[in-house]
Order: structure tokens, then sequence, then C-alpha cells
């Protein structure tokens, strides 16, 4: 796949299709979509749905010198489902170009990201806010062409979906209240929104019994590493040319505006405002999905949670989320 829109043709029956690198189609997987081939000017049916690939499969391709495959556009969203199933595996491939890799995740984050926006906004305001956070996932993936990005993506992603779903719901409503925060500028925005998305990746570093344990019933000793993994974060982003903005949403998210938060015990007038929406989203977004240990909160529930806890919150903030959710009528 290219940087811009893949490449899509019409074959003689007026039936569309989508190219994709034959990259990404992986050994022993199956997919419920049909791959073709182009020869000469003639679409070929190459793998028919549900075929497994094999290995044989994918040397071919390569013999042949093949650059694209062809996807009938009608099964476009079981090549997304096959793409999201298998983004970990793409990542973590290291035969696999890194700028493909990098395409991959963009085309999961995107469709991820759609499928947040419509469970949770409405058309009307959906629109033009999408095409925002489709850039700035653009901007990103272009960023995390590097193999130590992707490895840090794959292992975003191969914790489950879970995290990875959790980072960019917190990214979107980041964008949308900064968005509406005119001191912040849209450089230190776009920052601060990957940093969002990256804020929980040192998680990744901690045993998952422990990420899924009730915070109620961990030991001093597991509070204590949980409490690590803003600190973890940074230091496994610590390669990655990252902004300053981006890093200090990763490490500062769990700071609260009254100083009862980590890993620094910060407060008030020491965060910055970015940092300060990063972690009130965070709150929000953490709170409006199930947990292994309680069942989702309503969005009025979750906001009622916070604004219970007056002295963490900056309530000039948590009136802004407010809008972006009145906005999107899901309160
Ligand atoms: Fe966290
Ligand atoms: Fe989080």
């Amino acid at each position: 796949m290219s940087d811009s829109q893949p490449e899509t043709i019409r074959d003689a029956s007026g039936r569309g299709l989508f190219a994709i690198s034959p990259h990404l189609i992986l050994p022993e997987t199956q997919g419920r979509f049909s791959v073709y081939l182009r020869q000469d000017g003639k679409l070929v049916l190459y793998a028919a749905r549900g075929e497994t690939f094999t290995i044989a499969h994918r040397e071919r391709l390569s013999a042949m010198g093949v650059r694209q495959i062809w996807i009938e556009s009608e099964d476009r969203a079981d090549f997304d489902a096959y793409l999201r199933k298998n983004i970990g595996r793409i990542l973590s491939d290291e035969t696999i170009p890194e700028a493909e890799r990098a395409e991959a995740w963009f085309e999961v984050s995107t469709d991820l990201a759609q499928e947040i926006f419509v469970s949770h906004l409405p058309r009307s305001v959906s629109i033009k806010r999408f095409a925002k956070i489709e850039s700035l996932l653009r901007e990103s993936a272009g960023f995390f062409r590097t193999p130590e990005a992707l490895r840090e993506l794959s292992r975003l992603l191969s914790k489950g979906f879970k995290l990875f779903h959790h980072g960019l719901g917190v990214m979107i409503l980041t964008a949308s209240v900064l968005d509406a925060s005119p001191e912040v500028g849209p450089e230190v925005a776009a920052a601060a929104s990957l940093g969002a998305l990256l804020h929980d990746i040192g998680l990744t570093r901690l045993p998952q019994a422990l990420t899924e344990k009730n915070p109620q019933q961990r030991t001093p000793e597991e509070e204590a590493l949980f409490r690590g993994h803003p600190t973890l974060g940074v230091a496994a982003c610590s390669a990655l040319p990252l902004a300053p903005e981006t890093l200090h949403a990763i490490l500062f998210h769990h700071e609260r505006e009254d100083g009862s938060g980590y890993p620094t015990g910060l407060a008030g007038r020491d965060i910055p405002l970015h940092v300060k929406v990063v972690a009130l989203c965070n709150v929000y977004d953490g709170l409006i999905r199930p947990a292994p240990w309680r069942p989702a909160f309503s969005p009025y529930e979750a906001l009622s949670a916070i604004k219970s806890d007056r002295r963490g919150f900056d309530l000039e903030l948590l009136r802004r989320l407010i809008l972006v959710l009145a906005n999107a009528k899901i309160t």
C-alpha cells in the first residue's frame, strides 16, 4: 500500500477491487475474502475465500515479483477484520518493509477510531472531528516507520486490543478537548494526542495478572509496581524521537490537580494544561470501559464519579470535556 488512498480498479463487469501489499497476507492464516492477481491487464483468482494462505503462496508471489494483490471492494470489512486480527504479527514481522507495517497500523487504527466515533458520536459532529483524528493517525504512522517504534506498537497490540483501544479512545477525547482549548497550539495538541495514544505503553512491561487485578486488592508491593508504569512507558519510548509534550503525557497521566497523583505528586500550576487534559480523558475513558472487576460506567456515571473527586481535576477542563461529550449527545 502507498501513502495515498489504496489504489482501486473496476473489472469488466464493473466490480470494484482495491490493492494491498502481498506482505499483508500472512502464511497459515485465512481470510473471508478472495485474493486476485493482475496479469496482462486481467484479474486472476489467486486464493479463494476461506483458503489457507501458505508459505508457498507468499514465496510464489515474491518469486513472480508481485507488488500488489487485489481484493474485492465488497470484502473490505472482512479484510479489515483480517488485518485487525493479525496486526500484532504483521507489526513484528521484520520481513515486511517498515513503511508497509506502519501503513497496516494506520489502516487498523483508523478503522478502530471510526468504530469509536460511530458508537460514541453522532454523524454531524463526527465527520469533521474524525478527519482530524485520521490526519493525526496518518502523521503518527509516518513517524512509526522505525523498527523501534514498530516493536512498541506491536507490544501494545499484543496485549489484546483493549489497551490499544483505550489509547485510541483517550487520544480522540484529548484531541477534541484540546481543540476547544485556545491556550494550546496545534503542535502541542498533536504531540499530546500522540502521548494520549501511547500513555499506557508502560503497562506492557508489567505482568498481565497485575494489570487486570482490582486496584482495591493490590498489595503494597503490587501497587508500587503498578505505579511505575508511567516511568516504564517513558523508558520504553526512549529510543523514539518523541516531542517533550508526548513524553509528558506518558509520564504524568496519573498526576492529579491536588498533588495526590503519581509518579511525582505534581500539583496544580506545575502540571501543563495538555497533560491535565490527558489525565482527565484517561480517567473518563477508563471508566466507560468494563474492567475485569466491574462493569462499564455509563457516560453520566463516569462524569459524576469524576465530579465527585473535585480536587483531583481542573474544573474548567472538566467543563470542556462535558461540552465535547454533550455536543456528542452521549451524556
Ligand atoms: Fe495509566
Ligand atoms: Fe490509561
